[in-house]
């Protein structure tokens, strides 16, 4: 049985005192989870809402690691910098920094083997445009991010995968039911094929896309999806807590 995780990509929202608004709206609503529940939050943000998740059953997470331990990467972040300002989990490659920031199957590797190596938890987003739907080359897109972008990684069943079809992010058009289910499955057999079959019954593997209260409860009650990542709808507690209730 795979404990389903659902994660809030809050990405350039909230300043601090928004956060902990948030956050502290949340704590009661989320107190009986059945699910693993993480706030992905701006670097900012990480040592306010660190104190404020203390003793409660929300996680926290960021929003991207660099792979190097220190060095001249202006405007990049460290494991060891996440972890002592508290940060378990992290979101590598987001569709949005593939698409806006330059990062590339292999950028995502190094970031997710270092981010596994220093003991963060890395939620890799994978997903393929509308375009390359429309053309039939979904597994084919999804086959080169899984072997390149997990490439060398033992551990495979510490990842979690977020499959996130770019065509439904922030769009208000979400995969159906089905479709997202097939997806992952197929994704799981992507992993059992290159990596190991063990592994690919263990690891967790989230949808992300215009998920929200209404559409949750369809999507997780598919054998594969393992929980959600949620951007638009994680920025309001009611509705957040209405996905993890799911
Ligand atoms: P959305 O974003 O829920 O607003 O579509 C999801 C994501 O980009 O992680």
């Amino acid at each position: 049985m795979r404990k389903p995780i659902i994660a809030g990509n809050w990405k350039m929202n909230k300043t601090r005192e928004e956060a902990v608004a948030l956050v502290t709206a949340l704590k009661p609503l989320v107190k009986d989870a059945a699910c693993d529940v993480v706030v992905c939050v701006p670097f900012t943000d990480i040592p306010a809402v660190a104190e404020a998740v203390k003793g409660s059953s929300i996680h926290l997470g960021a929003q991207n690691v660099h792979f190097a331990p220190s060095g001249a990467y202006t405007g990049e972040i460290s494991a060891d910098m996440l972890l002592e300002a508290g940060v378990e989990y992290v979101i590598i490659g987001h569709s949005e920094r593939r698409q806006y920031f330059g990062e590339t199957d292999e950028t995502v590797n190094k970031r997710t083997l270092t981010a596994l190596e220093k003991g963060l938890k890395p939620i890799v987003c994978v997903g393929e445009t509308l375009e390359e739907r429309e053309t039939g080359k979904t597994e084919q897109v999804l086959e080169r991010q899984i072997k390149e972008g997990l490439k060398g990684i033992d551990s495979i069943a510490s990842v979690i995968i977020a499959y996130e079809p770019i065509w439904a992010i922030g769009t208000g058009k979400t995969a159906t039911a089905q479709q997202a289910n097939e997806t992952i499955g197929f994704i799981r057999r992507t992993i059992a094929e290159n990596f190991c079959p063990k592994c690919a019954e263990k690891i967790r593997i989230q949808y992300g896309g215009s998920m929200n209260a209404k559409n949750a409860h369809e999507l997780m009650s598919m054998p594969e999806i393992d929980g959600g990542l949620i951007g638009g709808a994680s920025l309001k507690a009611e509705d957040f807590a209405a996905v993890v209730a799911m």
